[in-house]
């Protein structure tokens, strides 16, 4: 049996572990035999010391095997593809790109978070929609999958549980921005979930974990790499999070959005994101296509009506009502306005997300209420031209000192300028 106060003093010198001794720390914590304040400081080490690939593969291992695994590909007889984005503002990818692949003709099950601090999670998103529920058994989860091509459904209690409490340890011990806990955590969850290939869009800027490009390259290759140890097909999107995804932030706002997606009606940056994570999960696919071909059929889903119409029985399997008529409006919108006319330089995300957050459209504690119906559209972007007097954007809110408030502080995350500046695309890298 190992002894952990030994595994943390090897650590904290910045000594190599093995595959079996980091195995045996991460499954007897799991079972609660070593306790919280021993991985504290074993989290701690790691943070200063970093791990190996190695290291990192182990844990990743370990995790997957704390709790129950589902095997999808042989549930559905079919090669399931699975997407994740570390986290963003205004992030509704899964929301819109589900159902396109789904029209193309191929499975799309995937269990998915809420909301954390700024960034909106996909379930809380979801549950904005009347009716609409995000627990399903595993053996309703698959059979939806096989039978609407769709499901996106929270996480189950039994899925990965050493990460439930290693999450929870790390967010209060100032232990969560390191790579190769960060990697462990999020390819431990894709893994046990069973797909065979896997997206990855790991967000960059000032609304992202990762704030550099350089930080992100790196969370995504650790990433990469414990996917094909794995025997998975990944691929890692690195994109732009310097600014808020498409224009809605907030949940019922994000789902607008979405649909209007579907109809091909929405925000450039939006579309285009949704569109090439669409090409590579059909690239990945038992479909037999390239990435040219994928973009072509996630265009034409779009464009005939199919993506719609997969969407509205979607919802309806998971008992929520698809006509947009059913999603709450908020009772009070105030737009914001420019100040002078120009060009936007800078819309940054983190206040945005922020002003959302404070709104009511996400938690500032596990408790909290969420407000589905309040939060921000930003109704010009980088690059965008704005004449004296026209909207930035658009506050929805459920009272008017609320609406005071985050106007201000989404007027300050504008910068207006008499030049535009450079433009960025939205996908920044891609690594394979
Ligand atoms: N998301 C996760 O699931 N885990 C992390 O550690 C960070 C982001």
């Amino acid at each position: 049996m190992i002894r952990p106060a030994e595994l943390i003093e090897r650590k904290r010198d910045g000594h190599e572990l093995g595959g079996e001794e980091i195995a045996e720390l991460i499954l007897a914590y799991a079972r609660g035999d070593v306790p919280d304040y021993q991985l504290a400081a074993f989290c701690m080490a790691v943070y200063f010391r970093g791990l190996s690939s190695a290291e990192t593969f182990a844990l990743t291992d370990a995790m997957v095997r704390s709790g129950a695994t589902i095997d999808v590909g042989a549930a559905l007889g079919r090669r399931v593809v699975d997407k994740h984005s570390t986290g963003g503002v205004g992030d509704k990818t899964s929301i819109a790109v589900g159902p396109i692949v789904a029209a193309c003709g191929v499975p799309f099950g995937k269990m998915s978070g809420r909301g954390l601090g700024h960034t909106g999670g996909t379930l809380d998103k979801l549950e904005s929609i009347p009716g609409f529920r995000v627990e399903l058994p595993t053996d309703a989860f698959l059979a939806q999958v096989r039978d609407i091509g769709i499901a996106i459904v929270g996480q189950t209690a039994d899925l990965v549980p050493a990460d439930k409490k290693l999450y929870a340890l790390r967010d209060v011990t100032a232990t969560v921005d390191n790579v190769s806990l960060i990697a462990a955590s999020i390819m431990s969850k894709k893994l046990a979930a069973g797909a065979d290939a896997i997206v990855l869009d790991v967000k960059v800027g000032d609304g992202a974990f990762m704030k550099t490009l350089e930080d992100a390259e790196v969370l995504g290759e650790a990433m990469l790499a414990l996917g094909q140890r794995a025997g998975r097909d990944v691929v890692c999107l690195l994109t732009d999070m310097d600014q808020p995804l498409g224009a809605a932030v907030g949940n019922a706002l994000e789902i607008r959005e979405a649909v209007a997606t579907l109809r091909g009606e929405g925000p450039p940056d939006f579309q285009e994101l949704v569109l090439h994570a669409v090409a590579h999960l059909l690239a990945l696919s038992d479909l037999g296509v390239d990435l040219d071909e994928g973009r072509r059929r996630a265009e034409t889903a779009v464009q005939d009506g199919s993506a719609l119409a997969v969407y509205e029985r979607w919802i309806r399997a998971q008992g929520g009502d698809p006509a947009e008529a059913a999603l709450l409006s908020a009772p009070v919108v105030l737009e914001v306005l420019a100040p002078r006319g120009g060009y936007v330089v800078r819309l940054a995300a983190l206040p945005v997300g922020i002003a959302a957050v404070r709104l009511g459209a996400g938690r500032r504690t596990k408790e909290d209420p969420i407000d589905h119906a309040v939060g921000v559209v930003c109704r010009r972007k980088r690059g965008d031209a704005v004449v004296e007097g026209e909207p930035l954007a658009e506050i929805h809110a459920r009272d008017d000192d609320a609406a005071a408030a985050a106007a201000e502080a989404v007027l300050a995350a504008f910068e207006l300028a008499d030049e535009p500046s450079r433009a960025r695309p939205i996908v920044l890298q891609t690594l394979a």
